[in-house]
């Protein structure tokens, strides 16, 4: 689909039209509301999964700390090195909310995944449109923090808020959106409720909390959720096909018949949870070029667990790519928590 022109409803009639005037990328990773001197909890987790992801393969914790031997990964795990790194991730969200709340979008568009917090093997959608009036956030229950992974439960108040909440959906744009993509090819799922019944369940997955509470600070606006099933096979949608998605949400959005200003935000990745620093500086570096077909052309064995969530980037740069507005990185920095290289690579980007 790429060059090809997408159609848009409205714009018959002379009226306004919505604008994109803002885009954002961020990390949600645990360690990003982790204190530093607990961010080596989560390497006994690292320590039992038997099958980590990295390039085109998959190793054990054992065979990463061989392979990646000559890369003096333990010089990256000293304390004063996390906490020298937490402090440059706060610094560069703090700048990402500044910048949100200065230019005071009137409604965002999140591009996010979930991670079997709402959808289950029974049922998950590789793209999904959440165009639901209210938006349920919540914490999680004793029982969800007791059965949760090693060092989980110590970074839920960077996701979940202390109470229940709803935020106002944007169920007009929503309905528009799910129309123009079925027309341009996306047949997507649509959700208009959160379903809070599932074990995992706190409401709205993580990848849109961590929006709400650390780059809106509470302050949320209404938004359109839109869920990519990046992380789980067999219907990972390819990078190429959420970079054309962002194209048709695009479309959808410059045809939406409102005065509305719009933010569209970007939620996940970037490597992890074995950073491939080499990988994403080649995503970052593509996205700010605007070179598509690099950005495109990576092989998709590379994005796979918490690395595939860069394709939420993805998407969002194809949303962004006719905008007009321009990448700029705010930071990249590579949070190593152990010596076979786990931990996430934090990233944080505006398009202004
Ligand atoms: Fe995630």
């Amino acid at each position: 689909m790429t060059g090809d022109r997408l159609s848009g409803r409205g714009n018959t009639k002379g009226l306004k039209l919505a604008k994109i005037v803002l885009g954002i990328g961020t990390s949600h990773g645990p360690q990003l509301s982790t204190p530093p001197n607990e961010w080596g909890q989560r390497v006994e987790a690292d320590r039992n999964r038997p099958d980590h992801p990295f390039r085109e393969s998959t190793y054990t914790f054992d065979e990463l700390v061989a392979l990646r031997a000559g890369e003096n990964l333990s010089s990256e795990i000293t304390l004063d090195v996390w906490e020298k790194k937490y402090d440059a991730c706060m610094t560069a969200i703090e700048r990402l909310a500044e910048v949100f709340h200065a230019v005071k979008p009137d409604v965002a568009i999140i591009m996010g995944n979930d991670q079997r917090e709402l959808f289950q093997e029974d049922n998950n959608p590789a793209f999904c449109v959440f165009h639901g009036d209210k938006i349920v956030h919540r914490p999680a229950t004793e029982v969800q923090v007791a059965s949760m992974p090693p060092g989980i439960a110590v970074s839920m108040g960077g996701y979940s808020p202390p109470e229940d909440r709803e935020y106002d959906g944007v169920p007009d744009l929503g309905d528009h959106m799910v129309r123009c993509l079925m027309e341009n090819g996306f047949d997507v799922g649509v959700s208009n409720k959160v379903p809070t019944a599932a074990a995992r369940n706190s409401g709205i997955p993580h990848a849109f909390g961590f929006v709400y509470r650390q780059i809106m600070k509470d302050a949320v606006v209404p938004n359109v959720p839109l869920f990519q099933n990046t992380f789980f096979p067999p219907n990972q949608p390819t990078a190429k096909r959420c970079f054309e998605f962002g194209q048709a949400v695009h479309a959808a959005i410059e045809s939406w018949e409102s005065d509305k200003t719009v933010a569209v935000i970007a939620s996940g990745g970037l490597s992890h949870f074995v950073i491939d620093a080499e990988l994403d500086r080649r995503v970052l570096d593509a996205m700010q070029r605007n070179d598509f077909e690099e950005l495109t052309a990576i092989p998709e064995v590379l994005y796979q667990s918490g690395t595939s969530e860069t394709k939420n980037w993805i998407g969002a740069a194809g949303i962004l790519a006719a905008s007009g507005l321009k990448m700029a990185l705010v930071d990249y920095i590579p949070c190593y928590r152990s010596e076979g290289g786990t931990g996430t690579a934090m990233a944080f980007a505006t398009w202004r």
